[in-house]
């Protein structure tokens, strides 16, 4: 039997990379996982793969948000784990930053993780772990970067308080800020290849171990946090899994 057995796990952004990686980690522990994305046919196939049921949910979409709810509390019930993970980023100085990199990245990585948060309030079991997703970014100011960080520093904020607000009913809510990690991030940026390896190069300067992060050494800290009988007593926290890159 998994630890996870008969457990009902909820991740946004779960299609690829890290939410998919940790996905396969509880589905391998025996719970019940839906995963959430916004494009339908990588959605598709990741649930086919992982044998999870699959949601197109746009994370910045109230509507979306609220379907997502009614349809896990249908299939259901209440939910043990919530990872609010989906995310985006775009890179560029505060001068050239646009109105809508603004909006895209505050709605979907700060709004959508509060209402995320917000709405399965009321269906998550009392003793369930919330799990945000944010960056080992929110350490740091390295430039280009001030709309994602502040987003994502927002979202560890909440955390904080919700750890608080829900701690009555024995609802833990961490953080995990995860630094460089080869997921498919890297290619939405819209750099060509030759650009990406030279970014990943000057950040490898940075990174204390000089390795990028697994999608797989987050997922093994999601579930560290996610399972009652090795992390009951921490609550509101956040760990860097940065190889080092905050200090
Ligand atoms: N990779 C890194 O170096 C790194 C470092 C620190 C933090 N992070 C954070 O880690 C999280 C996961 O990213 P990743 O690296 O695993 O990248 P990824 O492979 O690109 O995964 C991002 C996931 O988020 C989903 N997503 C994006 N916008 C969405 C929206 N509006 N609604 C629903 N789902 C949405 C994507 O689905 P679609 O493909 O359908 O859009 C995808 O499943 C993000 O929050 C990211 O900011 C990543």
């Amino acid at each position: 039997m998994g630890t996870f057995e008969g457990k009902v796990v909820v991740i946004t952004g779960g299609n690829s990379g890290i939410g998919y990686a940790t996905a396969k980690a509880f589905r391998e522990q025996g719970a019940s996982v839906t995963i959430t994305g916004k494009r339908e046919e990588p959605l598709k196939k990741a649930a086919a793969e992982l044998s999870v049921t699959g949601k197109l949910t746009d994370q910045a979409s109230l509507q979306d948000i609220d379907q997502l709810v009614t349809e896990v509390k249908h299939a259901s019930g209440k939910v043990d784990v919530l990872f609010i993970n989906a995310g985006v980023a775009f890179f560029a100085p505060v001068e050239h930053t646009s109105e809508e990199q603004f909006d895209t990245m505050v709605n979907v990585n700060f709004k959508g993780s509060f209402f995320t948060l917000q709405k399965f309030i009321p269906i998550l079991n009392d003793g369930a772990a919330v799990i945000f997703l944010t960056s080992g970014n929110t350490a740091l100011a390295m430039e280009n970067s001030a709309v994602y960080s502040a987003s994502k520093s927002a979202v560890g904020h909440l955390a904080k308080i919700a750890a608080k607000e829900l701690a009555p009913r024995k609802i833990r809510v961490n953080t995990v800020n995860p630094g460089p990690t080869e997921t498919a991030m890297q290619h939405k940026f819209g750099f060509d290849d030759a650009t990406l390896e030279a970014m990943k190069g000057h950040i490898l300067t940075q990174v204390p171990l000089a390795k990028m992060g697994r999608p797989e050494d987050v997922a093994r800290m999601v579930l560290y946090l996610a399972d009652h009988s090795l992390s009951s007593f921490i609550t509101g926290a956040e760990f860097f899994i940065d190889g080092g890159m905050a200090l």
